[in-house]
């Protein structure tokens, strides 16, 4: 790359003078800089013009950022073992590429630059890894927890377009952790529980029984893990429940419901809370009555009213 201004190193007075940024003799930046440049004339060739963007992008910042670490041969090394790693402990049920992606905070940019606010659009965030396609369909007012652990929670609401107008037969997936902090597929035994998929009705509104959210960790027991203890920083997730909401003509939101006055919220680990994503869930004592007259015995349940709004297709803009 021609330059990258004074601090390139130039001589002053004929000595050797070191590049300001990268701490090198001019000698040293230039040797650096032309090996960069020549990888990344070695992409020139891509017929597609978005690989070649992506191929040469990536090419100078991960050289501007091993010059400007003055990275070692052992922490490459370290960087390859890292990675291998990571790809072993990948499998079916486990994506530690996907939690990598999470906890550097990866999967939120790239959310954020592909779902520019629009309008009173309701907010997108972070997939995880634990959305499993096949989901069983749950009728309106149904139950998704399916027997997992946790207190009952009523979730009702609306979907609606930033038109106001409602959406029916949005095709709602939900999906959460139980009590124990567990989603169904980190279990061995092969069970279907807290997740299921529902439409809203004729009106665009819907309602479900889930679990009330609790807190719980990203999977830790592998290199990502291994990485948040190095650097001091929890694996734990604020309390929350999935959404996958898709509809023709609107844009598709996954997101999630946090739960107000959750001590994570603003650590969570993977950057995923937003604030109007955070909504209160009401306790009931046992013996209120529940809105469906379902029976819970002498068991407290919760309640939340998640009113959605979807972006129209292909908006990336801000709306009016
Ligand atoms: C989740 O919310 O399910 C999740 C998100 C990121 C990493 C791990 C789990
Ligand atoms: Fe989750």
């Amino acid at each position: 790359m021609a330059g990258r201004g004074p601090a390139s190193g130039e001589r002053r007075g004929g000595e050797p003078t070191v590049n300001e940024r990268n701490k090198v003799t001019t000698e040293q930046y230039a040797r650096e800089q032309a090996l960069e440049d020549k990888v990344v004339a070695s992409f020139e060739t891509a017929e597609d013009p978005r690989l070649k963007q992506l191929t040469q992008a990536l090419t100078r910042h991960l050289h501007a950022f091993l010059r400007e670490v003055r990275l070692t041969e052992a922490e490459w090394d370290e960087a390859i073992r890292f990675l291998t790693a990571a790809g072993h402990i990948t499998d079916g049920k486990r994506q530690e590429f996907i939690l990598l992606s999470d906890v550097l905070g990866a999967s939120m940019q790239t959310i954020a630059i592909n779902n520019e606010a629009y309008a009173n659009a309701t907010e997108a965030t972070v997939l995880g890894p634990f959305f499993v396609e096949g989901s069983p369909e749950i009728p309106l007012g149904g139950d998704m927890s399916f027997g997992a652990a946790g207190q009952p929670c009523w979730v009702e609401g609306t979907v609606v377009g930033t038109d106001g107008k409602p959406v029916p037969g949005a095709r709602m997936e939900v999906w959460e952790a139980d009590e124990d902090g567990f989603y169904d597929v980190q279990y061995d035994d092969d069970r279907t529980a807290a997740r299921g998929h529902l439409f809203s009705d004729e009106n665009g509104t819907y309602r479900f029984w889930a679990i009330t959210p609790t807190p719980y960790p990203i999977p830790h027991d592998g290199p990502v893990g291994e990485l948040l203890a190095a650097v001091g920083r929890s694996p734990m997730r604020a309390s929350h429940l999935h959404f996958d909401v898709r509809a023709e003509g609107k844009r598709t939101l996954i997101t999630h419901i946090f739960v107000r006055g959750d001590e994570l919220l603003d650590r969570d680990s993977v950057f995923g809370v937003k604030d109007s994503l955070i909504h209160d869930f009401v306790e009931h004592p046992a013996d209120t009555p529940t809105p469906d007259g379902r029976d819970l015995g002498d068991r407290s349940w919760s309640s939340v009213r998640f009113d959605i709004v979807l972006a129209p297709a292909d908006t990336t803009g801000a709306g009016e």
